[in-house]
């Protein structure tokens, strides 16, 4: 080979050597992340600081994330499920394409929330589901404040209550799940049909409505209260709360993606995410004031506590498997979500 030729090959093998090699880590990480896009961001920019391994995320709501997993089924793009409520991250659990992982933190972990999810997924954290209330646009309307979720079916709320589409949104779909634990499956879909009378928005993710109540577009937005929180730490106008008949709550997941890209650098990240300085990140960067998972992390002074509201004991197992999640989400789908308003 002369010398010309052999030059010319050398320069087609660095063209075909990955981008990032030289520049940046060359080992990466490709997160679903569902929680707050802030919270996204700070896992982005510390878990490389940390651990020498770059990380990309793609932010989705729980459902979204699940139709995802399930639409790349035969070729993962994503090594990581990181947030989102626990339901989704069942349902992939039950259909193969997540795979169960026992991270070594696993005895610091809140029992209660292992207990709960039964090994289908390591538990992040847990967050109550209530409502973000702009008392302004109540007094206006003449509309009292709600008090259960019974009252969101009087007319009185007409166009003033933010709900999130259970197809997309975990919170949207705790709440359905919710209403049928309370009230049995006949009463709940009355009630919603009575509601959706009373819906200016169904949103895709779960903490627009608490953004429409903060900017007075609704009165009523239904959200996880650590949602609304945010809102009023950004200085909106709004109170919070949850209904006094029962609330539910979540206990939003962690999973590895079953044939992921990058499954030693989607084991590096679990074990990180649920160190103590990964999970403050949350309230410290991030936006999010849940409970987390691990009882070594402190819980952020602002995240709403169970002992403050009436929370149900609420049927992860029964509620977060396919068939029962995939047929409450249809009926609603086609028997709630058409009705003339
Ligand atoms: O915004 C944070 C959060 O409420 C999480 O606690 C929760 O797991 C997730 O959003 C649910 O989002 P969505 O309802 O959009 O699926």
């Amino acid at each position: 080979m002369t010398v010309r030729k052999a030059w010319l090959v050398l320069a087609g093998l660095l063209l075909l050597l990955p981008a990032s090699s030289g520049a940046g880590p060359a080992q990466r990480v490709v997160v679903l992340c569902s929680p707050n896009p802030a919270w996204c961001d700070a896992i982005k920019e510390e878990f490389p600081k940390a651990t020498g391994i770059g990380l990309d995320y793609v932010r989705l709501s729980s459902g979204e994330g699940l139709a995802r997993l399930r639409a790349e089924r035969r070729n993962p793009s994503f090594d990581v499920w990181f947030g989102g409520t626990g339901d989704p991250h069942m349902v992939a659990f039950e259909e193969g394409l997540t795979e169960a992982y026992r991270p070594r933190s696993w005895n610091d972990l809140r029992p209660e929330l292992r207990e709960a999810v039964a090994g289908k997924y390591i538990p992040l954290y847990a967050g109550i589901l209530g409502w973000a209330l702009n008392e302004r646009v109540l007094r206006e309307r003449n509309a009292p404040v709600p008090r259960t979720w019974k009252d969101l079916a009087d007319p009185r709320y007409r166009g003033l209550v933010a709900y999130p589409n259970p197809n997309t949104s975990g919170t949207g779909y705790t709440m359905l799940a919710t209403l049928v634990q309370l009230y049995g499956e006949r009463e709940a879909f009355d009630l919603l049909k009575q509601i959706h009378r009373n819906v200016a928005e169904y949103t895709r993710s779960g903490a627009a409505p608490g953004q429409l109540t903060g900017r007075g577009e609704v009165a009523v937005g239904i959200t996880f209260i650590h949602d609304a929180v945010d809102q009023v730490l950004k200085g909106f106008p709004i109170s919070y709360g949850a209904p006094r008949d029962g609330t539910g709550y979540e206990i939003g997941g962690l999973s590895l993606v079953k044939g992921g890209p990058n499954r030693a650098a989607a084991i590096t990240f679990i074990e990180w995410a649920l160190t103590p300085e990964a999970q403050r990140l949350g309230p410290e960067k991030g936006q999010s004031y849940q409970i987390p998972s691990n009882s070594k992390t402190p819980i952020p002074p602002v995240a709403p506590r169970f002992e403050a509201f009436r929370v149900i004991k609420y049927d992860f197992v029964k509620y977060g498997s396919a068939a029962v999640r995939d047929r409450l989400v249809k009926r609603w789908t086609d028997e709630v979500f058409p009705l003339p308003k």
